[in-house]
């Protein structure tokens, strides 16, 4: 058997219903691609369905509110997915009339489609014979290959092997069986070469050099950690939040104002500072709430949270993207950080009005 049956008679026996592969719809096969770029299959499926549940076609994404958009993506991370992925489907409403174009070409062009997300469209929409390069096909070709790097002249053996090898009628079933493959069995560490379909054709494992393949990197910098300040600022019954810049580190997301407490103030006076800096108003820093820990993609914080009563000043809107004053049964439907949920149920029991 070739390479690409062996790929695909494995892939049809033990792939993942997931609800991605149930639907030939390229605009539910893009959203799953834009959610599964840096988020694991398990994690996204509830994302997945509640989005789709609540935004069934392209246009209903063109016409949600950013507020809604955001909602819906809450606790994915990376949100400027959310940003590029709306700006993408009014490309598509104006330039292809609402269709979903179906040329990797085509798909290249539109807001926060990348090379392997064009061609995973492509093929798997599609049936485009377009190869996909994840981490995991990266992996098992270093392996087939034997690459010990992936430099300019690795990722050219790489992609000459797919393309002479991605089967010509189901494109889109081979390159997800390729992935599937990377993700079950030709694994980081401990790969299942015992029950790996193309153990035949894997060069490292003919030189028993598996452990080789790919090289490992050197450890990423340990991720920095933030000791933040923020005020639930209070005026007649509402709390005041402000929402993080598009394009920053969780843009688009609502949040309570405060920032990064200074070496040499105390946690009162940085909040104190920092919603002045802010929002240019003052405030009373009042009693505190509750300190919570939480790990980020990138960073994690320690957020100490303290209420406090509006005192004097006119909002201005310094380093946000917009303000507003709301009551406390409206947390829970916008869109904020993780760690500021921790927070909501101390101000929902104990907020000074
Ligand atoms: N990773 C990203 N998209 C995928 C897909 N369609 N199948 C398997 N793994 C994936």
């Amino acid at each position: 058997m070739t390479f690409q049956k062996k790929i695909l008679s494995w892939y049809r026996k033990n792939k993942v219903e997931f609800p991605w592969r149930l639907t030939n719809d390229p605009y539910k096969i893009w959203v799953s691609e834009i959610m599964l770029q840096q988020t694991q299959v398990t994690t996204v499926i509830p994302f997945y369905n509640n989005w789709i549940q609540k935004f069934p076609t392209l246009n209903d994404v063109a016409n949600a509110s950013d507020d809604d958009l955001f909602k819906y993506w809450e606790g994915l991370g990376y949100y400027n997915r959310v940003n590029n992925f709306r700006v993408a489907c009014n490309e598509v409403i104006k330039k292809y009339n609402g269709k979903v174009p179906s040329e990797k070409v085509e798909l290249m062009q539109l807001k926060g489609i990348g090379d392997y997300t064009s061609s995973a469209i492509a093929s798997i929409a599609f049936n485009k014979k377009n190869y996909v390069i994840d981490g995991n096909v990266k992996r098992v070709m270093s392996r087939i290959l034997c690459l010990k790097d992936y430099s300019k002249v690795s990722m050219h053996k790489l992609s000459n092997f797919l393309s002479e090898n991605i089967c010509k009628n189901n494109p889109g079933d081979f390159n997800q069986g390729l992935m599937d493959l990377g993700r079950n069995i030709c694994k980081p560490k401990n790969p299942d070469c015992n029950i790996c379909p193309v153990e035949f054709s894997c060069q490292a494992k003919a030189d028993d050099s598996i452990f080789l393949y790919p090289k490992t990197k050197p450890k990423k910098k340990k991720s920095p950690h933030y000791n933040v300040g923020v005020g639930i600022i209070w005026r007649e019954g509402k709390i005041l939040i402000t929402k993080r810049k598009k394009n920053t580190l969780l843009g688009g997301l609502w949040e309570f104002p405060g920032g990064k407490k200074n070496v040499k103030e105390s946690i009162k006076e940085c909040i104190k500072r920092e919603i002045f800096e802010e929002l240019e108003i003052e405030v009373e820093v009042l009693n505190f709430i509750t300190t919570v820990e939480h790990k980020y993609s990138h960073f994690s914080i320690t957020l100490h949270a303290y209420n406090c009563s509006f005192a004097k000043g006119k909002i201005k809107c310094n380093s946000a993207d917009a303000w507003q004053w709301i009551k406390p049964h409206q947390l829970d439907s916008l869109p904020f950080p993780k760690a500021n949920h921790y927070i909501f149920p101390h101000i929902l029991d104990k907020g000074v009005a």
